[in-house]
């Protein structure tokens, strides 16, 4: 199979549905010493976190690249590229803007308008400035109006420029991976820390909305959320118990907030000193209404429980997985996408990240990916499946575009459908980005 095959009728192949490549700031841009350090960069500086003992640093060197990037985007035919702003690029530590930092992104946003390529820009993706960590960071509930003033002054800049804003990327990632399970940065493992930085981001993200909508009243405001939806390891109630447990815990925690104003029940499994604190009005603040919400979908996860009455996720050990070791279930994502909607009344989805680590075989000057292939094809038709089941998706990315740092395994594993040589710099179109590519600007045409 060499190629990406949608039915006829499908909806993915209307104009209106929206085709992007992902990307982020800290995993691409490099050229580190032009902007504020942040977490990331402690975090990597600290013996151990990072499996292959690599940094930001230089990372794709997207900076210096950016050009040559921007035209490999465009010659994709995607109708869309999501990237993210680098906080410490726009604001310094003694709180002056960095008119530089700004300008880069502005001449991108520019470029892409010239080529028809609408920008899905995301405010944060991780990478808090040490600074605001140094004041306590997403503990600190002042983090939250900072990131009010980040978003306000690069919204103004942007203007009208920006097809979509997102204030943050995947609020778990940032709090439960980063405060409770300690495998990101800043590297904390505290129940009642992670339940308050939750707080904090959602809080952040309520603060800066009716900014984003003053400065950018044309622009589609949400934010996205990662799912993976949660299974029982076996039909025993007490793992099918644990595994709704579980969903509530990573999942519902960060979007019924958002949605209805309230964090789900878990007054029976979280005490009163790790509850966050919420001060009224709080939750007004974070569920405003949104324009979208983006669903980034990689895998699913299967729990069992745990004689505390809590919950464990139990690694998958058969395959199919991918490099990360994550199991390839793409009707998994059909099934989120209808539980949600089933759930809730949701706004327009976007699945603004899916895609796959795998090996990838060079040969002859091309670069073989038969499984990040298959991934794709089998994670468009489950994104089929579910608008034809009534989901309202408008479009969907690919992350990523380049491969990058990826967080805490550092460079060796690859999610690019172009393959970057890092000593090089050089990036190859992949076979699945030539499929992709087939199937985008077919679309166009
Ligand atoms: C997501 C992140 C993204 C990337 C993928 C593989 O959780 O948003 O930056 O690392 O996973």
């Amino acid at each position: 199979m060499s190629k990406i095959l949608l039915p006829a009728d499908s909806a993915l192949l209307q104009d209106d549905f929206i085709f992007g490549v992902a990307t982020a700031a800290f995993q691409i841009e490099g050229a580190a010493a032009e902007r504020e350090p942040c977490i990331w960069d402690t975090f990597c500086a600290q013996p151990g976190r990072i499996k292959d003992g690599s940094n930001g640093q230089i990372a794709c060197d997207h900076i210096n690249r950016w050009r040559a990037d921007l035209e490999l985007i465009a010659s994709l035919g995607v109708d869309a590229y999501r990237f993210s702003v680098s906080w410490g690029r726009i604001i310094r530590a003694d709180g002056s803007i960095n008119q530089q930092g700004l300008a880069f992104y502005c001449q991108l946003l520019d470029e892409l308008k010239a080529r028809n390529i609408k920008a899905f820009v995301t405010l944060y993706h991780w990478d808090l400035p040490q600074y605001l960590q140094d004041r306590g960071g997403w503990l600190n509930r002042d983090t939250a109006y900072y990131f009010a003033r980040y978003a306000e002054v690069v919204s103004q800049a942007f203007a009208d420029r920006v097809y979509s804003y997102a204030t943050l990327n995947e609020p778990f990632c940032s709090a439960y991976l980063g405060y409770e399970a300690g495998i990101h940065a800043p590297g904390i493992q505290n129940r009642q820390q992670g339940r308050q930085v939750a707080h904090h981001l959602l809080l952040a993200h309520g603060l800066a909305m009716p900014i984003l909508r003053h400065n950018c009243p044309g622009a589609l405001h949400g934010i996205v959320l990662n799912f993976s939806p949660c299974y029982p390891a076996t039909t025993a109630v007490a793992d099918i118990e644990a595994a709704k447990l579980a969903d509530q815990y990573h999942n519902q925690w960060y979007l019924q907030p958002l949605l209805e104003g309230c964090y789900p029940d878990l007054s029976a499994q979280l005490s009163e000193a790790e509850w966050p604190q919420v001060l009224p009005g709080d939750l007004e603040i974070i569920a405003q209404p949104l324009d979208f919400l983006g669903v980034n979908y990689y895998t699913r996860t299967v729990f069992s429980a745990r004689s505390d009455g809590w919950f464990s996720d139990v690694k998958p050990t058969k395959p199919p997985l991918t490099d990360m070791g994550w199991e390839i279930y793409p009707q998994g994502l059909t099934e989120i996408l209808l539980q949600l909607s089933q759930r809730y009344t949701l706004p327009p989805l976007y699945i603004t990240e899916n895609g796959a680590a795998t090996v990838d075989i060079w040969q002859d000057g091309v670069v073989h990916d038969p499984e990040r292939l298959a991934y794709y094809q089998q994670h468009l038709l489950a994104t089929d499946s579910a608008i034809r089941a009534g989901v309202n998706v408008r479009g969907y990315f690919a992350w990523s575009l380049l491969d990058n740092f990826e967080w805490a395994e550092g460079y060796a594993k690859r999610f690019g459908i172009v393959y970057v040589d890092y000593p090089s710099q050089q990036r190859t179109l992949k076979a699945s980005g030539q499929a992709l590519q087939a199937l985008w600007q077919a679309r166009r045409k």
